[in-house]
């Protein structure tokens, strides 16, 4: 069985790697200092059996795959009631990063950047002046749950998080615009912090395919055994990333791929078969939505060969 496996990874990571299409992200300098050759694929099967292939040790930052995390761990924390208050579960057929809210003022949902920075800002101290303490104290507990989620310690790439805070004038944009708004009840620039923090931590394809498959698992991480999302919650962010996880190319995904899954700009691609398993790949080459091309390929293979499709 597993020597199957393999032969099927290793045939796919053959016929994916042959695209050199599209371009690393460069909006944030360190971002493009990647190799923009590098590939990765790993499956976590619904018993913990990792099956990787190519880079899949080499570390990348998590980048826009934190958002469902954090989603998480906010309605693990506050529940629906007050989370939905405060974010839609519309998709919103726009970019990431676009500025814009529903007729609430909230964000459309928690994929985009404004839904992510509102959700941060869910996890901090409702004052108007945080301190950089404080943020400290929230990314400790915010590390903690992805790692719980991962099954291993992640660490940040303090060069990348320097990047991201010193280039990042429409996440600025919208973090003041959410407040003008009324929506955001804590400190911007506390919020946006935390959000450049969340963005920089470091994983790997195993990694992401461990959290997906811990997703897929009811919120259970099927390496450690612990319960780490509740049930309902883990739920609710798969259906959201159904629909909102790949930004406004989420309708042709969902038609041509037929998994929940979630982007990021530093090449992730983290995608889930509830019940089943999870998938993490990397490959930083990105189409005009910020999606890794070769990601994108490898999981339009994975559904079609092994009937992956949810519908
Ligand atoms: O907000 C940003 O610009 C990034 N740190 C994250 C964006 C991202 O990954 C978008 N995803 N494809």
């Amino acid at each position: 069985m597993a020597s199957l496996v393999d032969r099927y990874l290793s045939h796919i990571t053959t016929a994916c790697t042959a695209d050199r299409s599209g371009a690393v992200a460069d909006y944030i300098p360190e971002l493009a200092q990647v190799d923009p050759e590098g590939y990765g694929l790993s499956l976590c099967m619904h018993d913990g059996q990792i099956y990787s292939r190519g880079d899949s040790t080499v570390e990348f930052t998590i980048q826009s795959i934190s958002k469902p995390l954090s989603y998480a761990m906010a309605l693990n924390r506050l529940g629906y009631v007050r989370v939905d208050e405060k974010i839609g579960v519309e998709p919103s057929g726009e970019a990431f990063n676009e500025i814009s809210v529903d007729d609430r003022m909230r964000p459309k949902n928690p994929m985009i950047n404004a839904g992510a920075i509102q959700t941060v800002s869910l996890l901090l101290p409702p004052v108007r002046d945080v301190s950089a303490q404080t943020v400290g104290h929230v990314f400790d507990e915010l590390v903690t749950f992805y790692s719980a989620c991962a099954g291993r310690r992640l660490a940040l790439d303090s060069a990348v998080y320097g990047s991201e805070a010193s280039t990042g004038s429409r996440n600025r944009a919208i973090a003041y615009m959410l407040d003008s708004f009324g929506v955001m009840d804590t400190d911007p620039e506390a919020a946006l912090d935390l959000y450049y923090r969340q963005c920089s931590l470091r994983v790997t394809t195993d990694d992401l395919a461990v959290i997906g498959a811990t997703l897929a698992n009811g919120g259970a991480n099927p390496r450690t055994g612990r319960q780490v999302i509740a049930q309902e919650v883990a739920q609710r962010v798969l259906s959201v990333m159904t629909t909102c996880g790949m930004y406004d190319g989420a309708g042709d995904w969902v038609t041509s791929v037929g998994l929940p899954a979630k982007s990021g700009v530093g090449g992730g691609i983290l995608a889930t078969l509830p019940g089943q398993l999870g998938i993490g790949i990397y490959s930083p080459r990105l189409d005009r939505h910020g999606n890794s091309v070769r990601g994108i390929d490898t999981c339009r293979h994975l559904s079609t060969d092994l009937g992956l499709h949810m519908f």
